[in-house]
């Protein structure tokens, strides 16, 4: 593959590479010295035009770590405040003879018009409620270290799924791996239409469907992109959706939850949950996000033909 945009281009063979490069690069990160020359004198530009704190940081320890040149150039701090567009952006930069651009964008498609402007591999790191490849990527390693498989495992995803981009991109690849897919949420946070979304099950009701889940998959609400859609408060939906530390008695005993950050304490879940010492993956989900994005850059930029540690 040369870019990373829709994940239901790739096969069950082709994430489960990913995702056992992903684990050597693993080891790599626990060494006194984790950097390898992989990726020596290629360049990848970080182009994040929306805020981020973890596929930000991770992509560029991802790059440091395999040797690549990074260049940070997105949101206010550049021309586009001036009325540059995104495709001038990109021809600009591509005239440094750039190997990779990492968007994240608040428009829907916006990773795949710079595929068709710029000689450039492309990563989408999230795009309007579109998709979030690699966040469903390094949800899957967490959940394949944790449970030492994904096939046949029951995953509910809870929330806000109509405004997610992380179910964009999660709900296919956990199909593609052979999970059993649960979507759960309000009414008014569903798509108009649930059955676009390619899942096993929607229900209305959490506590329903609580004790049969592997995964409980907690999703943030999105507050920024509800635009005046009718909605339970915040405190209604702590009481119905929350996963709060009463609702544990109704999960199996070795669910885990896991959460795309960031975390709205107090709404999706208490902190009892949130910070639960033997279900919560949350963070690392985070240290899976490095791992799984030096494979990325290491499998689309042909690092292979360099070997792990060249
Ligand atoms: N999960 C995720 O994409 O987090 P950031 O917005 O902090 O990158």
């Amino acid at each position: 593959h040369k870019h990373l945009i829709d994940i239901a281009e790739y096969s069950d063979t082709d994430i489960m590479t990913l995702l056992e490069t992903a684990k050597a690069f693993s080891e790599v990160n626990r060494r006194a010295i984790k950097k390898v020359p992989t990726l020596k004198g290629k360049t990848v530009v970080n182009m994040f035009n929306e805020p981020s704190t973890r596929t930000r940081s991770s992509f560029e320890l991802a790059e440091k770590r395999l040797s690549a040149d990074s260049l940070n150039c997105g949101g206010s701090s550049t021309s586009t405040v001036k009325g540059e567009s995104l495709i001038d952006t990109v021809m600009t930069l591509d005239a440094y003879q750039i190997d990779m651009i990492i968007v994240r964008d608040k428009h829907a498609g916006a990773p795949y018009i710079i595929t068709q402007h710029s000689p450039a591999s492309v990563i989408d790191a999230g795009d309007g409620k579109h998709g979030h490849p690699t966040q469903a990527l390094l949800d899957l390693y967490t959940i394949w270290q944790h449970r030492g498989r994904i096939e046949g495992l029951r995953v509910g995803i809870v929330g806000d799924i109509g405004h997610s981009r992380v179910c964009g991109s999660l709900i296919p690849a956990l199909k593609i791996m052979g999970a059993e897919v649960t979507v759960v949420g309000p009414g008014t946070l569903m798509p108009a239409c649930p059955d676009v979304l390619g899942v096993d099950h929607v229900n209305l009701n959490l506590d329903d469907v609580l004790p049969d889940l592997d995964v409980v998959y907690m999703l943030r609400i999105q507050k920024e992109r509800l635009e005046g859609a009718p909605f339970p408060s915040l405190r209604e939906y702590h009481g119905l959706y929350g996963l709060t530390r009463a609702r544990e008695r109704l999960m199996r005993p070795d669910a885990l939850i896991a959460h795309p950050g960031p975390i709205n304490r107090g709404v999706e879940f208490d902190s009892h949950m949130a910070d639960h010492p033997v279900r919560s993956v949350i963070l690392d989900q985070v240290y899976a996000g490095i791992c799984v994005r030096m494979a990325a850059l290491f499998l689309l930029l042909g690092g292979a033909e360099n070997g792990l540690d060249s």
